[in-house]
């Protein structure tokens, strides 16, 4: 079943018949909300909203292993990851930009960022995560993305940033230098944690403004609502033929 895990701005999916609001508990706490399961047309699917209902929980406490766990435990293979990202490379800093991150790097710190944290029931394993995004769920989204004629990059590298403060300019040349694309703050753990569970994962990224740095202007909360209004109605249609797609 899939599950999608949505971000700032994305507080359902569109047409989805919903059959059940799931409070749960994990060993590792409660997640961010209730799992709303139910449908869209014959597809299963499960929709997380990843900072709470109301969206309340900053990045650095949301509780990812609580979140993945609870998917999984709902019978989830397969998660498609919605997120509001900066743009650092110079074409993909245009608001309504999309991007199908192929790679991250993780620069964020203090988070419960494994199941494998040396209590006597977890195991210490080492994943491999030389590609953290899923080969098959990115291509259906680049189908999608091409079918509706959206700006969107193939490829890029997340860099995942601690917050919930933006970056200074400074940070945003540093992780230019060391070759990320776009910023954002919830790629990890999450992307690590579903691959230790075996889960797929894959994300789509909508720029909301240029990275702190690049446009000479500061990074303004309206300025990002207004690109989040904008985007909705792409990015429910492109859920919906994500969804019709997948599987
Ligand atoms: N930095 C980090 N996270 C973000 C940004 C940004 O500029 N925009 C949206 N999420």
């Amino acid at each position: 079943m899939l599950a999608i895990i949505g971000g700032s701005g994305l507080a359902g999916v569109p047409g989805m018949v919903v059959s059940e609001r799931r409070q749960v508990t994990t060993p590792f706490g409660r997640p961010s909300a209730s799992l709303v399961l139910g449908r869209v047309g014959a597809h299963a699917l499960v929709f997380l909203p990843r900072h709470g209902d109301p969206h309340a929980i900053p990045p650095h406490c949301i509780n990812y292993r609580a979140n993945l766990r609870a998917l999984a435990d709902a019978g989830v293979d397969r998660v498609l990851a919605v997120n509001a990202v900066g743009g650092i490379h110079a074409g993909m800093q245009a608001p309504g930009h999309f991007v199908v991150p192929h790679d991250l790097v993780d620069y964020t710190w203090g988070r419960a960022h494994t199941f494998s944290d040396g209590t006597p029931d977890s195991d210490l394993r080492h994943v491999d995560v030389s590609e953290p995004f899923d080969a098959g769920l990115r291509a259906n989204l680049l189908e999608c993305l091409a079918r509706a004629r959206l700006p969107h990059s193939a490829q890029g590298v997340y860099a995942v940033a601690q917050g919930p403060r933006w970056e200074t300019a400074a940070e945003v040349r540093r992780y230019e230098r060391d070759g990320c694309d776009i910023v954002g703050m919830t790629a990890m753990p999450e992307a690590a944690l579903a691959r230790e569970l075996g889960l797929r994962y894959a994300m789509l990224c909508l720029v909301v403004n240029p990275a702190a740095g690049k446009s000479g202007k500061v990074i303004a909360q309206a300025a990002i609502s207004a690109a989040l209004d904008t985007a909705r109605v792409a990015v429910q249609a492109l859920l919906a033929d994500f969804i019709a797609n997948d599987g």
